[in-house]
């Protein structure tokens, strides 16, 4: 992990679950860390913070105002509502396409100008939702499937500018965090049985397989990872 130390790497939801442990993994290796939330005090220690709510625009754009050189951007917030197509909440679907697609593709935006002129890195956080989707997952899956057409327009679009900076996605099952909480609220029993049926990824090992891009060789891209515990089906 040579190359992370000393560089400065800008985390999206850093308060919590993936980015969290992705920030206190960053902050081990020797690189500087900010961190967006809306709430600050949750972030780990050694995270400077940069408070926004990522369902504003004016929010997603005042961040990057404030901001220097970064070698990387992680796009880690998102939001996951049980909201089916048939007749879920308009509410939620509109709340999770701000944060999971808008808001992580302003910031694909924004943080281009932030970058040195040898290049950087972006990573998106997908899902396997983002792959296939689920029978109950309602809205969530159209969100994650977005950040990989995000995702793949943002490489074509760099390398026909020329741009040296690169963007992958990392695309995780089931990881043990407070956002399954939140996906499986009024059926706490299947999370529950879900969890007695599996060991799921935990943070830590989605935040490795980031930690592998941010660090590949410069002439190494990766596309997108896609992991999964081995008790997960599919
Ligand atoms: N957990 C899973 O099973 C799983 C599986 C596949 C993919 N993912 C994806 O992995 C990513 C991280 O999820 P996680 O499991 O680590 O979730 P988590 O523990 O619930 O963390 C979510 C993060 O998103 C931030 N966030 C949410 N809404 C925000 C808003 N309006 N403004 C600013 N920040 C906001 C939260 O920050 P604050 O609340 O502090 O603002 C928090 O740091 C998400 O994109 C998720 O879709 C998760």
């Amino acid at each position: 992990m040579q190359r992370l130390a000393g560089s400065t790497v800008l985390v999206t939801g850093a308060s919590s679950g993936i980015g969290r442990a992705l920030s206190e993994m960053l902050i081990e290796q020797g690189a500087s860390v900010l961190g967006v939330t809306r709430r600050p005090a949750a972030l780990p220690a050694g995270v400077a913070p940069i408070e926004a709510d990522l369902t504003k625009r004016e929010e997603v754009q005042e961040v990057f105002h404030r901001l220097g050189r970064i070698d990387a951007l992680v796009n880690c917030a998102g939001i996951a509502y049980l909201s089916r197509i048939i007749d879920g909440n308009a509410a939620d679907w509109e709340e999770m396409w701000r944060v999971n697609v808008f808001a992580l593709t302003l910031c694909c935006q924004m943080a281009l100008r932030h970058f040195p002129r040898e290049g950087g890195r972006i990573v998106n956080v997908s899902s396997m939702s983002g792959h296939r989707v689920p029978p109950t997952g309602g809205f969530y899956a159209p969100t994650k499937f977005a950040v990989r057409a995000v995702t793949d327009a943002l490489r074509l679009e760099l390398k026909a500018a020329g741009l040296p900076i690169q963007v992958a996605c990392v695309s995780p099952g089931f990881v043990d965090t407070p956002l399954l909480d939140q996906y499986f609220r009024g059926r706490e029993d299947v999370l529950r049985k879900t969890k007695e049926s599996m060991t799921m990824l935990t943070p830590q090992d989605v935040a490795c397989a980031i930690l592998t891009v941010l660090d590949a060789p410069a002439h190494v891209e990766i596309g997108d990872i896609l992991l999964r515990s081995t008790d997960q089906r599919m």
